[in-house]
């Protein structure tokens, strides 16, 4: 086995071990709103469920150096004000559009209007859900804690949108969903041979 010993390494290896081997993530394609009203998307692959009674989701935005000027993201600053973010699933065919809000903007450019993508009205929250996204949490902050060079951010599941598109006898059919995971570096990956096992 090749050994890392992380109290040596490198910054930059760490960052490759962790995005490498920590794999596949599912990404949150986050929209939120600022208190001026303007939308934002952008994903995060820092993002897994907590709890299910209640559902609780995690993600973790990751904070830019001190001195950039712009140390928290919008998406974190937007979280903080509105206490709310809905989280959009992105499937293959919106991959380029995921792209384009990974983008570092300008906090006053609407992300919704560079992506080319529509704003749907969410039913518990104020900011809108990604029209596109055959799926969509709506979110309410429980609370965001600084942890490493991150803050950690909890949110309370209080509405689910499915598209019936993604449900086959019922239930959530996941080649229907058709998720895209994050792998390390520009790797992504869709899902691969499904199959299933009874605990005994
Ligand atoms: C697939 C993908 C996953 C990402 N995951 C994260 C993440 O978990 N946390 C994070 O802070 N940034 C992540 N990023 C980078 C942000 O999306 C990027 O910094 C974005 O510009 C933040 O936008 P905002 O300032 O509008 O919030 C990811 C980017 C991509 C393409």
């Amino acid at each position: 086995m090749i050994g890392v010993d992380f109290a040596r390494a490198d910054p930059a290896e760490v960052s490759r071990l962790v995005y490498g081997l920590v794999i596949p993530r599912p990404i949150a394609w986050i929209s939120s709103i600022s208190r001026d009203g303007t939308g934002n998307i952008a994903p995060h692959s820092f993002f897994n469920a907590v709890s299910c009674h209640p559902p609780i989701v995690m993600f973790a935005s990751t904070h830019r150096a001190e001195d950039s000027g712009r140390p928290s993201k919008d998406t974190l600053n937007n979280v903080l004000a509105t206490q709310e973010f809905v989280v959009n699933l992105v499937s293959r065919d919106l991959v380029d559009a995921m792209m384009a809000t990974a983008r570092d903007l300008p906090a006053q450019d609407d992300e919704f209007e560079v992506a080319g993508l529509r704003k749907e009205a969410c039913l518990r929250v104020g900011a809108p859900r990604i029209a596109q996204s055959r799926a969509a949490l709506e979110c309410r902050l429980i609370k965001a804690e600084r942890m490493g060079d991150a803050t950690v951010v909890y949110g309370d599941v209080v509405y689910a949108h499915l598209d019936p598109s993604i449900m086959r006898d019922g239930a959530i059919a996941p080649d229907l969903v058709d998720p895209v995971a994050r792998l390390g570096g520009s790797l992504y990956a869709t899902l691969g041979e499904v199959f299933s096992r009874r605990r005994e």
